[in-house]
């Protein structure tokens, strides 16, 4: 790739001769990527010219609404490093040109954008993408979201979202990959890789943004941004163990979180963003607070003012500052005053520029020319309609309720999500609703208008009236089979979405209870953005398909597996509760002195860990997922039985389709260390596999496990212990067929 073409064919204004001469020296002209050597002088040249305001501009970051006057004169003055949020592709073809063109320097802006789950293609909302545990189904997608958006002028997505949440209150859960710290690990790395690509330079790659660090999903009560306290034992295993899986893969930046933690707002902790992310991990992108989160270092009663904010948020290593202006206002005052040294400064903008480089945005990729919005093309929708029918989980299928033959007379569509695109779509979508295809759709265009009678009975989820009852239920009278589409709607996940009641809003278990008079067998597809709690309804309907809110192609993938077409494979990535007052719940905590039993003579010993109103056990464990055919464990094998701390061993054991159709099967190794000197949890997930097995098909599945790979944290060291271990390789996470062994000093 060229790289300094530009130069030739635009004036040079005051200041680009000598740094033109600079990028000539430092031997930028040549055909081949710049070597990292090259890249630091190139950024040692740049910086020997910028002013401290020039530096605090690129530290700084703002929503772009428009191009405004005043908005291309900042630009000019080189008072953003960054813009984000919004513009359309031509203006910020625009406000790039005049940032390379016309500002002093010609540094190019980085635009940034929360492409979550896909951007004119949407796909499910992560926490659905997380149910298909199919690491290189989730890159493909996050690939496609880059080559979308790229060609929109967006170089640099605000995900992945990596937050371990325990506590589906928090409406943010939508948005991460659920509560286990390998699965999040795999799916977080597998997104940047696939928004990253082989090269950030590719122009359908875009840099990717780790968030929220740190400890955000662990918010107290489930209240959004609210304070969070986590032993660092328990946020190195557990909290930042995503953080540092997507180190590994190479993320460009981080973005620092809203929460306090442990008494430190995340935004000025030196502990996390210096020491762990800096001096352990080596990172050598660049940190962006979250939005105002320096600003809100004084409402958290850590900074008196902004200046005190903005010296915090810089020193601890918050390269830019988003929305609030804290960096640009003071920091001139700040290092005039000695409270800022300005090497931090010239650090904090060398790693903005390493990443804009990193980018080839002084390159080819700082030349963005608008294209005309495209739809989406046949393999993004494929791919989507691939990750939505793997993320569905189907929870119950008395009878083999599921899949419905196809010739069966009508079935009645009730419910509010049957065909609500907007609600389809999720949180943070950035798709077109008039794009989605909905289940509602989907099934007439599979079965004919004729044989399917649609009464929505609610006119969105949180609708109390029951207004349209009777004619869902005459449509149900009127029908060989009722599908209902329940959940809760878009808005009610996602950022500042957290709710104390977690079962589905309005008047939709009424609705459940009217439909399933009619005496047909009822299906309930459950869109939603949580786990939530229905156990009344579960007892009531005959099968249930939890399908999150599965995106542009949802509709077709929840109508190919009602009729058959596909088998679902998904596994819960969370631990569902039964009641919102068990939250939180999570599969991999600790045993407790008095552990409960739900069967045996200690099921009845009131002086356990339980509750006296309700079972201690989930309603559906984390890993849990049934199929249209049946799965068989047998034969747990260890290679041998004990290995050395630097050791290896395989686990294996016999997974038999034992039913009548083909399918998929996630299999699970869980292992649980009985004695050490902190106490394990009950359960760990320490590695899965999808199989396809056809009926009667007998597979070994074998896991490689190493000794570091039991290691936890003691304080900040990582260790692995001598001891006896259990393990599992099991379909669930409370399930299994069980072996042991021993590790040895
Ligand atoms: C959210 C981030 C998001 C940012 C920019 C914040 O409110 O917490 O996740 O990336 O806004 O839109």
């Amino acid at each position: 790739m060229s790289s300094t073409g530009r130069f030739w064919n635009v004036p040079l204004r005051h200041g680009q001769a000598a740094l033109l001469a600079a990028f000539l020296a430092a031997g930028s002209l040549s055909l081949r990527a710049a070597t990292p050597a090259e890249t630091e002088r190139k950024i040692d040249a740049l910086l020997a010219k910028m002013t401290l305001q020039e530096k605090l501009g690129q530290m700084s970051q703002a929503v772009l609404r428009d191009l405004s006057d005043k908005t291309k004169e900042e630009i000019r003055q080189g008072r953003w490093g960054s813009l984000f949020g919004g513009g359309t592709p031509a203006e910020k073809a625009a406000a790039q040109r005049i940032a390379i063109r016309e500002s002093r320097l010609g540094i190019p802006l980085i635009f940034g954008q929360d492409v979550i789950h896909g951007y004119t293609t949407t796909f499910p909302i992560p926490l659905g993408q997380s149910a298909s545990w199919d690491p290189e189904l989730v890159r493909q997608a996050a690939h496609i979201a880059a080559r979308e958006s790229s060609a929109g002028g967006i170089q640099w997505t605000f995900s992945p979202m990596m937050d371990i949440a325990r506590d589906p209150r928090w409406g943010r859960i939508a948005e991460g990959f659920g509560e286990d710290p390998y699965v999040a690990s795999q799916m977080a790395a597998a997104m940047v890789r696939g928004y990253q690509g082989d090269s950030l330079e590719a122009a359908d790659s875009i840099a990717a943004c780790a968030k929220h660090y740190v400890g955000y999903g662990a918010t107290e009560g489930g209240r959004d941004y609210n304070t969070t306290w986590i032993p660092e034992n328990l946020l190195r295993d557990v909290f930042l163990a995503p953080f540092q899986a997507v180190r590994e893969a190479g993320v460009a930046t981080y973005m620092s979180a809203f929460n306090n933690l442990n008494g430190v707002p995340a935004s000025a902790n030196e502990f996390t963003l210096r020491q762990v992310l800096r001096d352990e991990w080596k990172f050598d992108g660049f940190v962006v607070s979250d939005y105002t989160a320096i600003a809100e270092l004084i409402p958290h009663g850590y900074a008196a003012d902004a200046k005190s904010a903005a010296q915090k948020g810089i020193v601890a290593g918050v390269n830019m500052e988003m929305v609030s202006t804290t960096y640009w206002d003071n920091g001139k005052a700040l290092i005039e005053g000695k409270q800022v040294d300005p090497k931090v400064v010239d650090q904090a903008v060398r790693e903005i520029l390493r990443i804009k480089f990193r980018l080839g945005l002084f390159d080819a990729k700082g030349q963005f020319s608008p294209a005309p919005a495209a739809a989406s093309t046949a393999d993004a929708l494929e791919t989507a309609k691939r990750l939505a029918a793997e993320s569905l989980v189907l929870l119950k299928n008395q009878n083999r309720t599921l899949p419905l033959a196809r010739s069966i007379g009508k079935v009645a569509v009730i419910g509010p999500l049957a065909d609500s695109a907007r609600d389809q779509l999720g949180t943070w979508a950035m798709g077109e609703p008039d794009t989605v295809r909905t289940p509602l759709a989907a099934l007439r265009q599979a079965l004919g208008e004729n044989r399917v009678l649609f009464a929505p009975g609610l006119k969105n989820s949180r609708d109390n009236s029951h207004d349209g009852f009777a004619a869902a239920v005459k449509a149900a009278r009127g029908a060989d089979a009722v599908l209902l589409f329940l959940g809760e709607e878009a808005s009610l996940s996602g950022e500042a979405s957290a709710r104390a009641y977690l079962d589905l809003p309005g008047a939709q278990e009424a609705l459940v209870n009217e439909v399933s008079q009619a005496g047909k067998p009822v299906i309930a597809v459950v869109l939603a953005g949580r786990p939530l709690t229905f156990h009344n309804v579960a007892e009531k309907v005959n099968a249930i398909l939890y399908a999150w809110h599965p995106g542009t192609m949802g509709g077709p993938a929840i109508a190919n597996a009602i009729l058959g077409d596909a088998v679902p494979s998904g596994k819960l990535p969370v631990t569902f509760p039964r009641t919102v007052g068990q939250v939180p719940i999570y599969y991999n905590h600790l045993n407790t002195g008095r552990p409960p039993a739900d069967s045996g003579p200690e099921a009845n010993n009131k002086f356990t860990s339980k509750y006296l109103d309700v079972s201690f056990t989930p309603e559906y464990p984390f890993g849990y997922g049934l199929s249209y055919t049946h799965f068989e464990y047998t034969s747990l094998r260890v290679s041998t039985p004990g290995m050395g701390l630097g050791g290896s061993l395989t686990i294996s054991a016999d997974v038999a389709n034992t039913g009548a159709v083909e399918a998929d099967e996630i299999v699970q190794l869980y292992t649980r260390q009985m004695t050490a000197s902190l106490a394990r949890p009950v359960r760990e997930l320490k590695g899965f596999r999808r199989v396809h097995l056809k009926p009667g098909e007998k597979q070994s599945v074998e896991f490689a496990l190493r000794g570091g790979d039991l290691a936890f944290h003691k304080g900040s060291q990582l260790v692995t212990e001598p001891g006896l271990f259990q393990v599992w390789i099991a379909p669930d996470s409370a399930a299994g067929t069980q072996g042991q062994f021993v590790v040895t000093p």
